[in-house]
């Protein structure tokens, strides 16, 4: 193994450089992480600025990394060298604070930060505190997996902890790398989403990832459209600008939620009257614990959800972070590595099912139920990875969703084709045969 590695590091305010560091030993409770992808989030911006508070330059930036493990510090065994797993920004409690006495480790006092106290993931290599690292399932690539770490973690802890019901009409403001992730949680959890966004240009984005409903601001009263559709649950503002959140709390309902998560530089100007008549309330949510950020993953996978990303080499780290602040990135940038770009590109996000698309709602179930039933995902995987794509492929031409019968009479020679052995699976799906048609139908349609 080579004894050095590619870092991008920030040394001084607003500049990046690229260098090789000697690769080191993780510590007692680390992990060596060979890295294949990093996500590039806002908040790096605190860290290529200077600012975030505890922070000394040089400094590697970035908190949504995945890679695979390559060295095991003293005192792990948890995980297991060549195990795929990711890191985030709260990267570890030190465990003895008041936060982390009351079992709040997200707001401990003294926090290992990626890319501010520690190194991270803007490099080949990154050394994690084993009690920091989530998971990574095999459903994933690394390049998808990253922006979920934050990006997705952030939005969807702050959606499942905020008391909502299904059905709750719940708007999700700025459609950025965390925004867009938002919409499809908000989505899938069941609500009635609506994205909040400024411009048209984003509308059809924003519906495509499962938005029932987008207010452009630019053109639109947004208190007044969330008012006639009833008053929002919740809205959760991810955007970067605090003038921008404080107007939107007339837009909840009574004892509506606004739900910040976005870290702008300005002050949310607020108003009193509506926070008291109706009994709003505002208030901060940051991001999650490392079993959450598992749970993020998983809902992803079962769901389908997958961040839009544009993947770049780690060298052009420090373009893809101007494209980012740009806001030019579709949404999220990721930096590879060259051991991530070995893994494959990522596939595109795929559409969410919608009213109508009886055949490919079919399809999902079976998808996330054989998913679930998996004794060891790595068989059964591609093939259901493939079924969804091509379910993708189907919903393009959507006049054969709905001849089930003729799909059948067309398809039945191959029929079985793509089907794993039943015996990998822990117990016989709902209709194997309705499985077995709907499998080889959307591969002879595609
Ligand atoms: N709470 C946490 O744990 C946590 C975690 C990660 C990030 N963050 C913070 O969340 C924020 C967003 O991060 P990101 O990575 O998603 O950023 P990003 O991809 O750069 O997106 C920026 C977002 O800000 C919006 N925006 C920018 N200027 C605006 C304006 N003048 N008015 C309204 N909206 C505006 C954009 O909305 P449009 O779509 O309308 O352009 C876009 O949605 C950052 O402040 C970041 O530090 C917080
Ligand atoms: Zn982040
Ligand atoms: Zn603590």
């Amino acid at each position: 193994m080579k004894s050095t590695y590619k870092a991008v590091e920030v040394y001084e305010p607003g500049k990046f450089r690229v260098v090789e560091r000697q690769v080191s030993e993780p510590g007692a409770g680390q992990v060596r992480i060979r890295v294949e992808a990093c996500g590039i989030c806002h908040t790096d911006a605190a860290t290529v600025m200077g600012v975030y508070p505890g922070l000394t330059l040089p400094r590697v930036p970035g908190h949504e990394v995945v890679g695979r493990i390559e060295g095991l510090g003293a005192g792990v065994s948890r995980w297991k060298i060549g195990q795929r797993v990711g890191v985030g920004l709260i990267a570890g409690e030190d465990g003895v604070c008041e936060s982390c006495r009351r079992g709040d480790p997200v707001n401990c006092q003294n926090p290992v930060t990626s890319g501010v106290t520690v190194d991270g993931g803007y490099a080949e290599v990154m050394i994690a505190e084993a009690r920091a690292i989530s998971s990574v399932p095999d459903e994933l690539t690394s390049a998808e997996a990253a922006p979920l770490l934050c990006a997705g973690i952030t939005t969807y802890n702050a959606l499942r902890n905020a008391g909502l019901r299904g059905g709750d009409l719940v708007a999700v403001q700025g459609l950025g790398g965390l925004g867009h992730l938002g919409i499809q949680f908000a989505r899938h959890l069941g609500f009635r989403t609506v994205a909040i966004g400024r411009g048209r240009d984003k509308e059809k984005l924003a519906k495509d990832l499962g938005a029932h409903v987008y207010i452009d601001t630019a053109a639109e009263d947004v208190v007044a459209v969330l008012q006639r559709m009833g008053g929002a649950r919740a809205i959760l503002v991810t955007g970067t600008s605090g003038s921008a959140m404080g107007s939107l709390v007339p837009g909840l309902s009574a004892h509506g939620k606004l739900i910040v998560v976005g870290v702008p530089q300005d002050p949310i100007q607020l108003n009193a009257f509506p926070l008291v008549f109706g009994g709003r309330s505002i208030y901060g949510s940051l991001t999650g614990t490392p079993i959450d950020g598992e749970d993020t993953l998983a809902f992803s996978v079962l769901e389908n959800i997958r961040p839009m990303i544009e993947t770049v080499p780690l060298e052009q780290a420090a373009d893809a972070y101007a494209r980012m602040m740009e806001g030019k990135a579709r949404f999220r940038m990721v930096l590879v590595t060259k051991n991530g770009a070995a893994q494959g590109t990522p596939r595109k996000p795929l559409r969410l099912p919608q009213r109508g698309d009886g055949l490919l709602r079919m399809i999902g179930d079976h998808v996330s139920k054989h998913t679930e039933l998996s004794t060891d995902s790595k068989p059964l995987s591609y093939p259901f990875r493939l079924l969804v794509e091509k379910s993708e492929l189907l919903r393009q031409r959507p006049e054969h969703a709905k001849m089930p019968d003729d799909i059948r009479t067309k398809t039945r020679p191959y029929f079985g084709m793509t089907v794993p052995p039943v015996a990998e699976r822990r117990e016989r799906p709902r209709s194997e045969s309705t499985y077995h048609w709907l499998t080889s139908a959307v591969f002879e349609m595609t």
